[in-house]
C-alpha cells in the first residue's frame, strides 16, 4: 500500500499542479481566526540564530498561568487546534482562562527562518531534538515569562515536544522551577520496543545518511509546491486520492485504528507532515539501536573530541526535577508502555502515570482521537487549583 501511494505522487507530479501558496503567518493565523477566537503571533529568536514562531491565544485570566504547549516530529502547531472547538487541546484550555501559547521547532514549516542562514543550506539542517530541547525550548520559555510576567508555566507535549523536554531539564536544570507542571503524552525518549516500520526505517543510518549526502536533501516531509505531502494533501482534497488510501498508509505506520473524524483528515494532511531534518530521524535510529536515550554519535573520533568518550553521554535524566505526569498507551508502537516505564524509572519526580484506557490507542491517538479531548480536559482540570498565587510561595 505504501508503495500505491507512491505511484499517485508520482503520477500527480507531471501533472504540475498549481497549488495555491499562503504565508505561513496567514495560515496560523487563520488556524485559530477560523474558530472565532483571537490571536497572536510571535517571534521568538533562539541563541544559535534560529527563527522560531509561537502561537498565542491570549489569556482571559490573570490568576490563571500560561501554558506552553509543543507537537511532535513532523507537526506543527496547527495540530493542536485541528479538531476545532471543544476538541482540540489548544481551545479547551483558552476556553479555561488559559494563556496558550502554541510552539513551533526549528525546521517546520512555520520555523524556517534564521539569522544567517538559508533553509536551503545543509548547515541550516544541522539540528537533532538536541538542539530543539537545548535551545528552542529555553527560547520559548523565556519569551513566555518575559511577557508574561510569570514565575512558572504549565507544559503539554506531545512524543518529541517530551524528549525535548527532557534535554533541556537535563542538561539546563535551572529551567526545571520555571514549570508547574509538565505533561508528556509519549515521550519519545526510549523507543527501543518501537515496532513501526518508521523506527526500523530511521534505525537504516547508513542508508539514510548516505541518501541525504547523495541527493543533497536534509529536509524531510517538507511542504511547498511539487512536495509529495501537498500533493497528497491536494490529490485527497480533489477525491483523486481516496481516503481510504491515505488511512491504510497511515495505519502502516501507527497501527490499525480507524479514530480519525473523516472530515478532519483533510485538514490534517493540509499542513502535517510540516518537515524536519533528517539528523532529527538519524539521532532516533541511534537512540533505537543503542537502546538508550543519548546525544547524537559522531562517532568514536567525533565523539572523543565533543564529549571525551567514545561513546555519546546519556542525558543525565536524574537532573529533571521538574513535576513530570505521562500519558502512554498500550496501542503506542512508537513509545510502547515498556519505553514509558523505563523512563520513569529514571526520573526523580514522576507524579502521575496514566495509561490510556483503550488498548488500541495508538501514537498519533494523542492528537487525532476523535475523543482526545476527554484526555485533554483532564489535563486541563488538573491546573485549576493551581493559581498564580501560589507560584509565589517558593
Ligand atoms: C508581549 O507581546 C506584545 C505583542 O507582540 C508586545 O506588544 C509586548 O511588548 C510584549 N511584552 C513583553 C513584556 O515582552
Ligand atoms: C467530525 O468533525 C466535524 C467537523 O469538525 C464535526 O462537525 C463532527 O461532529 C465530528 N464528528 C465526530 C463523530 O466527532
Ligand atoms: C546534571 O547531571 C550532570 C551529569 O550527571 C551532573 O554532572 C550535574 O551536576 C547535574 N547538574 C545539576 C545542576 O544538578
Amino acid at each position: 500500500m505504501a508503495r500505491a501511494i507512491l505511484l499517485v505522487t508520482l503520477a500527480l507530479t507531471s501533472t504540475s499542479l498549481v497549488v495555491g501558496v499562503k504565508k505561513p503567518g496567514e495560515v496560523l493565523r487563520h488556524s485559530i481566526a477560523r474558530h472565532g477566537y483571537p490571536v497572536e503571533l510571535h517571534k521568538v529568536t533562539t541563541s544559535d540564530g534560529y527563527i522560531l514562531s509561537l502561537v498565542r491565544i491570549p489569556g482571559r485570566s490573570a490568576d490563571k498561568k500560561p501554558v506552553l504547549i509543543l507537537h511532535g516530529l513532523l507537526s506543527s502547531s496547527i495540530d493542536w487546534t485541528v479538531q476545532g472547538p471543544d476538541r482540540s487541546l489548544a481551545f479547551i484550555a483558552a476556553d479555561e482562562g488559559h494563556d496558550v501559547w502554541l510552539g513551533n521547532v526549528r525546521g517546520n514549516t512555520f520555523s524556517k527562518e534564521h539569522e544567517k542562514l538559508s533553509s536551503k543550506e545543509r548547515e541550516y539542517w544541522r539540528f537533532s531534538f538536541h538542539e530543539i530541547g537545548l535551545y528552542d525550548l529555553p527560547a520559548m520559555v523565556d519569551y513566555i515569562r518575559g511577557n508574561t510576567s510569570t514565575d512558572a508555566i504549565h507544559y503539554v507535549a506531545h512524543s518529541q515536544g517530551g524528549a525535548a523536554f527532557l534535554v533541556m531539564a537535563s542538561m539546563r536544570p535551572a529551567y526545571n522551577a520555571r514549570f508547574a507542571s509538565v505533561h508528556l503524552m509519549a515521550p519519545a525518549a526510549y523507543i527501543h520496543h518501537a515496532t513501526s516500520p518508521a523506527v526500523e526505517f530511521a534505525a537504516r543510518i547508513d542508508e539514510l545518511e548516505l541518501f541525504a549526502k547523495l541527493t543533497r536533501s536534509y529536509e524531510i516531509g517538507g511542504r511547498g509546491a511539487g512536495s509529495s505531502a501537498d500533493l497528497v494533501y491536494t490529490g485527497h482534497k480533489t477525491g483523486l486520492v481516496p481516503t481510504s488510501l491515505v488511512l491504510t498508509n497511515i495505519w502502516y505506520l501507527v497501527g490499525v485504528h480507524d479514530s480519525i473524524n473523516r472530515t478532519v483528515l483533510g485538514e490534517i494532511l493540509a499542513n502535517t507532515p510540516a518537515g524536519c531534518s533528517v539528523y532529527q530521524l538519524l539521532h532516533y535510529g541511534q537512540n533505537y539501536r543503542a537502546k538508550a536515550f543519548q546525544q547524537y554519535d559522531h562517532g568514536a573520533a567525533g565523539n572523543i573530541q565533543r564529549y571525551a568518550s567514545r561513546v555519546p553521554p546519556e542525558y543525565p535524566l536524574h537532573n529533571v526535577t521538574a513535576p513530570v505526569v505521562l500519558y502512554y498507551s498500550e496501542g503506542d508502537n512508537f513509545v510502547p508502555p515498556a519505553d514509558v516505564e523505563e523512563l520513569a524509572d529514571q526520573l526523580p519526580n514522576v507524579v502521575h502515570k496514566h495509561q490510556i484506557g483503550a488498548r488500541k490507542w495508538n501514537h498519533i491517538d494523542f492528537l487525532y482521537h476523535v475523543a482526545a479531548h476527554r484526555l485533554y480536559r483532564t489535563i486541563v482540570a488538573s491546573w485549576r487549583d493551581q493559581t498564580v498565587e501560589e507560584q509565589n510561595v517558593e
